[in-house]
């Protein structure tokens, strides 16, 4: 799956974004090591702190049906350019994988292509 086509599946998993409070609606598309793609969105509540993000949602979908080995993620918004994962999202996705690459799509439509590694560097994890 090329890096567009990610991109194109996180778009449309962003058209179920439920986002009434903040009105900005998020869109994930999560690649398996075997080809598999979980979509997911944001996910908001009236008591603000039990929303979910969008690749929280792909990576919570994901594990529960067993998939724990993950490629890249593709993440979009209604905000438009580059949206990077909040710091909860970066270190719920190198639980996991923390050779996931990030793909954001820039304010022209270009995919822009990031390892682990710059998005967090010297990531907490009790595993070492
Ligand atoms: N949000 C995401 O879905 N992913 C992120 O990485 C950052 C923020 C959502 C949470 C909330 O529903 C909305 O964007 C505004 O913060």
């Amino acid at each position: 799956m090329t890096d567009k086509e990610l991109l194109e599946a996180a778009k449309k998993a962003m058209k179920n974004a439920y986002a009434p409070y903040s009105g900005f609606k998020v869109g994930a598309a999560l690649l398996c090591s075997d080809g598999t793609v979980f979509y997911g969105c944001n996910i908001e509540n009236s008591s603000y702190g039990a929303s979910n993000c969008a690749e929280r949602t792909a990576i919570f979908k994901a594990v529960s049906e067993g998939y724990t080995d993950f490629e890249a993620i593709a993440i979009v918004s209604s905000g438009g350019g580059e949206t990077f994962p909040c710091g909860i999202c970066r270190q719920v996705m190198c639980e996991f994988s923390p050779d996931i690459k990030v793909i954001l799509e820039d304010k022209n439509g270009v995919p822009k292509k990031y390892d682990f590694n710059e998005i967090l560097p010297n990531y907490f994890s009790l595993k070492k």
